[in-house]
């Protein structure tokens, strides 16, 4: 932790400031963010809005990001110059850089999450440290689904597992509104809700705010998901253009609110399945993420493009090296749900996932199965 500044130690002798200035000092702190991406770099901003010093530390596919940020700060996805306050680094800086931080960020994707530990291993080994993942997305191994946290934790050294207990951030983020300060209210969940409270009390602003959850399977469930889904509302916004369609209030509206409304059921059986809350599920975590995805962002550009009639090579090719993490998940949830097992639910009963799954990976059609929604 930072020494008290000088002004704090000044205000220090007034009368009643003693507190204000232990609390002030307390929550400066030097933070790494790992992940140079557009969710770890706009994560920066309120973590320099408080005063942190921050190091934001790009990955081995950073590269061209580090070096546009050092020349002139400015962050070629985001299209605007981060604070003052944030310093960064190339990868090959990353232990020296991090060594000395009070808490670790992790903004790479989910494709990253296994370089991320073995990359974190020698600093979590050096010291135990709070660690806040912006990652989304779900893991399917021996095991079962997993969630990326414990996938981050199983990443790791056997004797450093015990001691490391993820923070995941969910709810709805979209980085180029949090980078320009747009008031935003996500949800921070862990195994244990200390690391939570302690990280939320470092972060904080008044624009960006987090409530706590113990529902960990439950929201990071909703996270990986809600990219799935949000492309299946997206393909109103495609069919609607290429009927030549103008914006507007007559569009493909009712077509997204079912889409949306199945998106939900289908999202609390397979939370439900997990062991996650059904509770969670309407919640910010859930349907707050799945709003604020289908509004905007890749995901939606993509599922829009599916609806133009483009196959998917096709728009993975317009999306230009977009990270498509909707693509992802559907590959996951497929190879984890095609084993049947009493504890999942089968794919049949999930027919809106089965749409996107033929859509997004075996080059179906749109045509959306309204008469299998809503039954269960
Ligand atoms: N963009 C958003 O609005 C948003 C909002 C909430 C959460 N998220 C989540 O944050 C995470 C990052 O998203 P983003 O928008 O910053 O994406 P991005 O494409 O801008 O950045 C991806 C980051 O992951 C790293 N990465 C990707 N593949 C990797 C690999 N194989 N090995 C090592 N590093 C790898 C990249 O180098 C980069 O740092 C995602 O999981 C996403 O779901 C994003």
């Amino acid at each position: 932790m930072r020494q008290l500044r000088r002004d704090t130690i000044e205000k220090k002798r007034q009368p009643g400031a003693l507190l204000e200035a232990v609390l002030q000092a307390r929550a400066m702190a030097t933070i790494a963010v790992v992940g140079a991406g557009m969710m770890g770099s706009a994560l920066c901003v309120p973590l320099a809005d408080r005063g942190h010093d921050v190091r934001l530390i790009g990955t081995p596919l950073d590269g061209a990001i580090v070096r546009a940020v050092q020349a002139e700060r400015r962050h070629p996805t985001l299209g605007l110059e981060l604070p003052a306050g944030v310093r960064c680094f190339p990868v090959s800086e990353l232990e020296t850089a991090a060594v000395e931080a009070d808490a670790l960020v992790l903004g790479v994707s989910s494709a990253g999450v296994g370089w991320a530990a073995q990359a974190l291993a020698p600093l979590l080994a050096r010291r135990t440290r709070p660690l806040l993942m912006l990652s989304k997305g779900l893991e399917h191994t021996q095991a079962g689904l997993t969630v990326l946290s414990d996938s981050f934790r199983r990443g790791l050294p056997a004797e450093l597992q015990a001691e490391c207990q993820p923070v995941a951030v969910c709810g709805p983020c979209i980085a180029g509104e949090l980078a320009r300060r747009v008031p935003t209210v996500v949800v921070f969940t862990g195994r244990e809700l200390g690391p939570a409270r302690r990280l939320a009390e470092w972060i904080e602003t008044p624009y960006y705010r987090a409530v706590l959850a113990a529902d960990v399977v439950g929201a990071q469930v909703c996270a990986a998901l809600k990219n799935a889904y949000a492309m299946g509302v997206a393909f109103g916004a495609g069919l609607h253009q290429r009927a030549h369609g103008e914006r507007g209030s007559i569009a493909l509206h009712n077509y997204e609110a079912a889409v949306f409304a199945q998106a939900l059921l289908e999202t609390r059986a397979l939370v439900l399945s997990l062991g996650g809350s059904p509770d969670t599920v309407l919640g910010l975590a859930g349907s707050g993420d799945l709003t604020v995805t289908c509004n905007g962002g890749r995901t939606g550009r993509f599922g829009a493009l599916l609806g133009l009639g483009h196959t998917a090579p096709e728009a993975i090719r317009l999306m230009q090296g977009a990270t498509l993490e909707c693509l992802e998940v559907l590959s996951v949830l497929e190879s984890y749900l095609r084993i049947p097992s009493p504890a999942r639910p089968e794919l049949h009963a999930l027919p809106l996932l089965s749409h996107l799954i033929a859509v997004g990976l075996h080059g179906a059609a749109v045509d959306m199965p309204f008469g299998d929604f809503f039954r269960a």
